[in-house]
């Protein structure tokens, strides 16, 4: 392949998100998974017949040690150990409990005002938030931005962060032990700032700071409670991600209302939003 073509396919994966490699050399997935399936076929031993044993007479099957839980157990004290923002930014940064770590550039804590009467929760930093270490900088949160100034906000009058500090590699899904571990740092920070409004956009965010499965379908448009670490509610409104409305233009106009319903609860609360004095 010519530069030319080399520049094209590359442009087309930056695209698609494809914007980093994970081995040095490239690898033939196709083949290896032909030899595996070669291995497993000359390794097939005759099909035996299954004892059935009686749960009784089963040997005790030891509980595997996830050290993981232990990760988990370290952020909550650690997040909880944290009597300021600045405290929790510094823990967060030298924490080395969670994996996502080792790969992300920066450590995303939150961009805007913490004495805004708002503060919304994405899910996790994308490339573009990972190289400038703020969370929302990229086409979502140009979208983010404006969706703020239709309702006369801005990022002096908000405040933003993530449920995951650290980028996903390739902007996977970060797996529920890593939401997990990543929990009592978010947790502890809405508390922190004690927004008098939360605003949890798209899925992820929603389902752990609400403390529900239902979808986001079901549960944007409506007024719910987050409870912090010391039991106060904090009246929420779950909204659609950016991101997804920049795939589902058509659903801006649901994300629309919800931002009226937000800029009517901040006006009953007093707050245009800025901070409070
Ligand atoms: N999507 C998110 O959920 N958060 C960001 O910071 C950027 C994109």
């Amino acid at each position: 392949m010519d530069s030319a073509g080399l520049r094209e396919l590359l442009t087309f994966y930056a695209d698609a998100g494809v914007d980093e490699p994970l081995l040095d050399e490239a690898a033939d997935r196709f083949e290896e998974t032909r030899i595996e399936a070669e291995k497993r076929a000359a390794r097939r031993e005759p099909v035996r017949q299954k004892t059935v044993v009686p749960p009784q007479s089963r040997p005790a099957v030891p509980k595997a040690a996830v050290p993981d839980d232990a990760q988990a157990a370290r952020a909550r004290e650690l997040a909880g150990s944290a009597d300021s923002l600045e405290a929790l930014r510094e823990l967060l940064s030298g924490f080395d409990g969670c994996n996502l770590k080792t790969t992300a550039k920066n450590t995303v804590f939150a961009d805007g005002n913490p004495q805004a009467s708002v503060m919304f929760v994405g899910e996790a930093p994308g490339r573009d938030e990972d190289l400038q270490g703020l969370p929302f900088v990229g086409r979502s949160g140009k979208l983010l931005d404006r969706m703020l100034a239709s309702i006369g906000l801005d990022r002096t009058s908000a405040y933003i962060s993530n449920v995951i500090p650290w980028r996903p590699p390739g902007n996977r899904d970060p797996s529920p032990l890593e939401t997990e571990i990543c929990r009592p740092f978010i947790e502890r920070h809405i508390e922190l700032v004690a927004p008098k409004v939360l605003v949890t956009l798209g899925n992820p965010s929603t389902k752990l700071l609400l403390n529900t499965q239902t979808g986001i379908m079901r549960m944007r448009g409506n007024w719910a409670a987050h409870k912090t670490p010391s039991g106060r509610a904090i009246p929420t409104m779950p909204t659609l991600h950016p991101a997804y409305l920049l795939r589902n233009p058509a659903h801006k106009k649901l994300a629309w209302n919800d931002f009226l319903a937000i800029r009517l609860k901040l006006d009953e609360a007093g707050g245009s939003g800025a901070p409070v004095s």
